[in-house]
């Protein structure tokens, strides 16, 4: 009974945000957003979701806090470095081809594989070549992605990580170290636009020759990955190319035969028709 009284309450909850503020979580994984919800009460003492839907409603520095916990996850410079290994070795001759192209990374969170792509560009000559669009529906983390100042006390996973996605440099050399900071280089951010856009709420806004949106979707249930697969497919140029997280596929979608994938590993597909 308990277990069926909050599924009632998570739904009038999300329906509340979503008419309150405009962000729809409805189609959500629920077990993922109960997490959240659950952590939220317990630290502003709510007993009920009723009780914490209250909160969210009428003040909207909750709200914010309950956005951020969404956002703030786990996220890395050359997350699964064979991504990128994979990205140099069958995306990389194809962009040698183009004298201009747009990347769009859709989820972005505080901007580390942003960062990442713009390194990998450098060091294969074509970030001059380049436009990177970078999209989250939380400004808060888009602030923190501009910046392009990340954890000093990261930077030891984050050049094993580079070294193993074929980084060809010495990873230091991208960054100047102040206090517990590593500062990223000025160019890298020369070319890349942060914006706000949410997946599931708004319209496509360009048309772009890579998309990247990785561990987005796999908080979304099956309908809405099939809508937001649909906006990206609708995004991306014929022959452009979509790479998704490693736990993210276009195999259950209609989509599937319009897309040629480029390794059996690694979730990157090329847009054929
Ligand atoms: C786990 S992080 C992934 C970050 C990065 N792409 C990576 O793979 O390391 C998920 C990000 O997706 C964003 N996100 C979730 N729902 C979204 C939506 N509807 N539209 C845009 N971004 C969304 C969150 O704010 C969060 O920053």
């Amino acid at each position: 009974m308990e277990r069926e009284v909050e599924t009632i309450e998570i739904q009038l909850l999300l329906e509340g945000i979503y008419r309150r503020y405009g962000y729809d979580f409805r189609d959500y994984v629920s077990d993922y957003i109960l997490r959240r919800v659950h952590d939220q009460m317990e630290r502003q003492n709510r007993n009920t979701i009723s009780e914490y839907q209250s909160n969210v409603l009428h003040q909207p520095a909750c709200f914010a806090e309950f956005l951020l916990s969404l956002s703030i996850q786990v996220t890395a410079m050359f997350r699964n470095p064979g991504f990128y290994l994979a990205f140099r070795q069958h995306v990389v001759p194809q962009l040698r081809e183009m004298p201009f192209f747009r990347i769009w990374h859709a989820g972005c969170s505080t901007g580390e594989e942003v960062f990442s792509m713009a390194i990998l560009l450098k060091e294969v000559g074509l970030y001059d070549r380049c436009r990177i669009y970078a999209t989250d529906m939380n400004e808060a983390v888009l602030e923190q992605a501009t910046s392009g100042i990340f954890p000093l006390a990261s930077m030891q996973a984050y050049t094993t990580n580079y070294l193993q996605a074929g980084g060809l440099r010495d990873f230091s050399q991208w960054y100047t170290a102040q206090y517990n900071h590593a500062i990223f280089h000025p160019s890298l951010k020369q070319n890349m636009v942060f914006a706000q856009h949410n997946l599931v709420t708004d319209r496509s806004f360009n048309e772009f020759h890579v998309i990247i949106c990785r561990n987005v979707m796999i908080y979304f249930n099956k309908s809405l990955q099939i809508r937001v697969l649909n906006l990206l497919y609708e995004s991306l140029s014929v022959q452009g190319i979509l790479g998704l997280g490693s736990g993210e596929t276009i195999h259950f979608t209609n989509q599937e035969s319009c897309y040629t994938p480029l390794t059996p590993t690694v979730q990157l597909y090329r847009k054929w028709r």
